[in-house]
């Protein structure tokens, strides 16, 4: 558990807003979920790698009608979380225990700052499960900080080692990861959207199922 987790943990009823106040100086919450509701109208969504539940709280409210499930292998999903419990649920699971569970595939798979914390060798089975989980008309969404300006990419790794407390924090390149969608995901075409406020690294892709066109990321769209 790094020093910053810690801390917070002994914040009292003043986690939350510090918790937010971290958050947003790397990107704005609100900002990503009223675009994310701009891409789709799920009735179903799967966050994967749903941490404390900060999305959760804005995906929840974005989408009134939708069902909300979030995963994570931290025994600590969702704890944050304070929307409607009715809503939303949360399991201390991975990806490969969900799909073994075969539930009906979701409208909406959602994976927000979960790729550089997970190991490069376990990406691909982590992406494939996400895809095989997304419904065939549905969207997989797929938010990563991207490390190609060297200033704030050290920022956004010193943050995570240092302060998260995640040893092997491993930031891509914005080629790098198209180029690991691309490889893993086929048969999906992937749109690069505008990058989330209030930094350029914040890179969003959604990734629909193709039938016949070859995956391409052409210029931000939405
Ligand atoms: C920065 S948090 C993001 C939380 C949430 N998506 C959000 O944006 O508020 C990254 C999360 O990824 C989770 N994670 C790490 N490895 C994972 C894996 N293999 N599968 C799913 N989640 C993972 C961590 O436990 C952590 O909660």
């Amino acid at each position: 558990m790094g020093f910053g987790t810690i801390v917070r943990h002994r914040l009292g009823r003043l986690e939350i807003p510090a918790a937010e106040l971290y958050r947003a100086l790397f990107i704005s919450l609100d900002r990503l979920g009223r675009q994310i509701a701009g891409l789709s109208d799920p009735k179903r969504i799967l966050e994967i790698g749903c941490g404390d539940g900060a999305l959760a709280q804005r995906l929840t409210t974005v989408y009134p009608a939708a069902e909300y499930l979030g995963i994570d292998p931290a025994p600590t999903a969702g704890r944050l979380y304070r929307g409607d419990p009715a809503r939303a649920q949360f399991r201390c699971q991975d990806t490969a225990a969900l799909v073994a569970q075969q539930p009906d595939p979701f409208d909406l798979v959602v994976v927000v700052d979960v790729l550089h914390h997970v190991r490069a060798t376990e990406r691909p089975a982590l992406l494939r499960h996400a895809a095989g989980l997304t419904a065939v008309d549905g969207l997989l969404l797929v938010k990563e900080w991207a490390r190609d300006r060297p200033v704030a990419g050290r920022l956004a790794y010193w943050a995570d080692r240092y302060v998260t407390g995640d040893r092997e924090v491993d930031f891509l390149t914005e080629a790098q990861l198209l180029a690991l969608l691309h490889e893993q995901l086929p048969q999906f075409g992937v749109t690069r959207h505008r990058p989330v406020p209030p930094w350029r690294e914040n890179i969003l892709f959604t990734l629909g199922r193709t039938t016949d066109s070859p995956a391409s990321a052409g210029p931000p769209v939405a």
